[in-house]
């Protein structure tokens, strides 16, 4: 069998025309969305009508935002006023990460601790996988302490200027989210003790694949916690979940692409869904991708938001559960592969 410590360098290393065994994954090509379905076409938000729109933009907006998380749960954001330069900054220092050596990324491994500060490797946990993935990652906490590989040169300060300048963004919308909910502004960020919530900066590598339909590069899941904004390079792959068949994301390089957490399904009591997404792989290109989670603090015990089980008249469907917990148990076995939130 392949060693499986880096996707990189097997698709590398030259004369592989098909995918090993052990990566083998089959996806199903009836459950694909039509591509040009306006069935399937994609929520888009214009982020700069929320913060400085008239006011009868901005209620457009966020009319526009409730659709889009009750329908989808994902949506792409546009004129977020983050520079070009800071998103692809992010991108290079990546793609320069994933090109240091073995030995020199071996500092960097990390342990069996799923909130490591740093960590990097191939597939999604080596231990538990069934089928290994064709992706290498590097994952570091960006929040509320940041940390960051001290190599390559540079990766440093773009990580820190890209997590900063997301997280602002992410902070607006998720204020943006609380008043679709018709909740005070600042209420998820209040009860979700934003200041000190979790960022994560999780970046993956997919190589070229020689049969991209019989492998896989994220399996079928949905993000941990309460929104997720991502970009990409120009290759695209990202696919989700919608209506029972799986759609395409092209998203420009320049925008975000943004979808909500078990967290958020959570704490409004399943009327606003996390969603099953995953990322599948091409025969052309290398595409690199860097998925930037937002959570609550770890310690904080997230329930239905009492204010809406009592205007709705509704009981909690979820017990509490600290986030440290979920995510625990998001990353064991005994959620593999399958929905996590049906454990709480
Ligand atoms: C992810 O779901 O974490 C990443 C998906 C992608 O690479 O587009
Ligand atoms: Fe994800």
């Amino acid at each position: 069998p392949t060693k499986a410590t880096n996707i990189k360098a097997l698709a590398e290393s030259g004369g592989l025309t098909s995918v090993p065994s052990e990566y083998t994954f089959t996806t199903n090509p009836n459950d694909q969305a039509e591509a040009n379905d306006p069935e399937y076409s994609i929520p888009t938000i214009d982020f700069s009508l929320l913060t400085s729109g008239s006011p009868d933009q901005r209620s457009k907006v966020l009319h526009d935002l409730h659709k889009a998380c009750e329908e989808w749960g994902f949506f792409m954001v546009i004129n977020h006023g983050v520079p070009d330069k800071v998103l692809k900054g992010m991108i290079s220092v990546c793609e320069a990460f994933f090109n240091l050596t073995d030995e020199e990324k071996k500092e960097f491994q990390g342990t069996s601790n799923v909130l490591d500060p740093i960590k990097c490797g191939t597939s999604f946990n080596i231990a538990i996988d069934k089928v290994l993935l064709w992706r290498d990652f590097v994952k570091v906490i960006s929040h509320p302490d940041f940390n960051s590989p001290h190599k390559p040169v540079g990766f440093s300060e773009a990580a820190s200027e890209f997590s900063k300048r997301t997280r602002e963004v992410a902070t607006e919308l998720v204020n943006a989210i609380s008043e679709t909910l018709g909740l005070e502004s600042n209420y998820i960020t209040k009860a979700m003790n934003w200041d000190q919530g979790l960022q994560l900066l999780a970046a993956n590598y997919y190589p070229a694949c020689p049969e991209p339909d019989r492998a896989i590069g994220i399996p079928p899941h949905t993000d941990h916690g309460l929104v997720t904004l991502l970009i990409q390079n120009d290759m695209g792959g990202l696919q989700v979940q919608h209506k029972g068949k799986w759609v395409d994301w092209n998203a420009p390089p320049n925008a975000f692409v943004v979808n909500l957490g078990d967290q958020m399904q959570v704490l409004t009591n399943d009327k606003y869904k996390s969603v099953w997404h995953r990322a599948v792989v091409n025969s052309k290109a290398t595409r690199i991708s860097i998925a930037v989670p937002h959570g609550p603090s770890v310690d904080t015990i997230v329930v239905p938001a009492p204010e809406l089980l009592e205007r709705e008249h509704q009981e909690p469907v979820f017990s509490g559960m600290s986030y440290k917990d979920y995510v625990e148990l998001q990353q064991s076995s005994k959620a593999y592969m399958k929905p996590c939130i049906d454990f709480i």
